[in-house]
């Protein structure tokens, strides 16, 4: 079981200079005091993947958790990638993050959606050879539809173990949780989401209303959000946000996934946004205003249609 997080941070950009600027906009000194700051602030848990940036995000996150051992929660990722095709080949993975973060056992290993040979049976005894080893002390999934949740949970609980909690996309702009059974699924089954790109990737912000997107891979990325509406939404998160001692529309769109009972991650890439995004746990929204925000971007948002 996750202990009771109600916000994280997300890596994805750490270490990543193809998309996210990383030497340019922000460098290792500025994540460093993201990750010591936010310890001190108790945001203990921190999520990466073996993907990002080819380890780079594990390794960086890494050399920050061995100056404070114990005191992250660190979760990573397997990528069931097609060439791997044996229980060994999940070992192998298993054993490689743990060796680029430094750590010797896991608190969260996140399964990535089965793609290619190894499917969802191999891939829950793996899960549950990692428990039952004591390398990892809870198994998470990601990106999983909502029937493969099902099935894999069930034939975890048959070994003795159980899936913890189900990392995927969700925030304003991207609200196919709702209607594609993932959501539903979860909580049938109470096992906490946690919401990747909260944000939507930065767009939630509003400042991009305003200031272009520089790099060229990642304006194309984001292009999978809807752009029609987005001045509305900000409009009006900035206004609800004005009711709450002058929240802005970050906090404003982390709040209302708090609301959802959703962990998110945002990703974090200095210390003046840490303080923005942190503080979210110490207000609520209120019910109403939670309601106008998802009647504004119904219609709007991905999964709204
Ligand atoms: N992106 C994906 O497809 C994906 C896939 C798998 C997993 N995930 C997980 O989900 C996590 C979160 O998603 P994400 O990092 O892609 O996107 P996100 O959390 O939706 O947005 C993060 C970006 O928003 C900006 N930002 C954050 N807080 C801000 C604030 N208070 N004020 C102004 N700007 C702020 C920063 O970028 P700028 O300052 O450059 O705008 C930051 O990198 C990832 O880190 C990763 O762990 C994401």
């Amino acid at each position: 079981m996750l202990p009771n997080f109600k916000i994280g941070v997300g890596t994805i950009a750490w270490g990543n200079q193809l998309i996210w600027d990383y030497g340019i906009a922000y460098d290792e000194q500025s994540l460093y005091e993201v990750f010591s700051r936010s310890l001190q602030n108790g945001i203990r848990f921190f999520s990466t993947s073996e993907a990002f940036t080819d380890g780079d995000s594990e390794r960086i996150l890494g050399r920050f958790a061995a100056k404070y051992p114990e005191q992250a929660f660190i979760s990573t990722k397997y990528v069931p990638r097609p060439w791997r095709i044996r229980r060994s080949d999940f070992l192998r993975a298993m054993n490689a993050s743990l060796a680029r973060l430094q750590l010797r056992r896991l608190d969260l290993y996140q399964i990535g959606q089965p793609t290619g040979l190894m499917g969802i049976p191999m891939l829950v005894e793996c899960a549950a050879e990692a428990l039952d080893t004591g390398m990892v002390k809870n198994i998470g999934l990601s990106g999983f539809k909502a029937n493969e949740i099902e099935q894999f949970s069930d034939l975890l609980n048959r070994l003795g173990g159980a899936v913890s909690c189900v990392e995927t996309e969700y925030n304003l702009l991207n609200r196919e949780i709702e209607t594609n059974g993932v959501l539903k699924i979860c909580q049938d089954l109470h096992i906490p989401i946690i919401a990747q790109c909260p944000l939507a990737m930065g767009l939630l912000t509003g400042k991009y209303l305003n200031e272009p997107i520089v790099n060229g891979l990642r304006r194309k990325i984001m292009q999978r959000y809807p752009a029609n509406g987005l001045n509305g939404l900000i409009r009006l998160m900035n206004l609800i946000g004005s009711e709450h001692e002058g929240r802005n529309s970050a906090q404003v769109a982390l709040n209302w996934l708090i609301q959802k009972k959703v962990i998110p991650i945002p990703g974090i890439k200095n210390v003046e946004q840490l303080d923005q995004n942190r503080t979210v746990t110490e207000w609520d929204l209120k019910p109403e205003e939670v309601t106008r925000l998802d009647d504004y971007s119904a219609g709007l948002a991905v999964g709204t249609e």
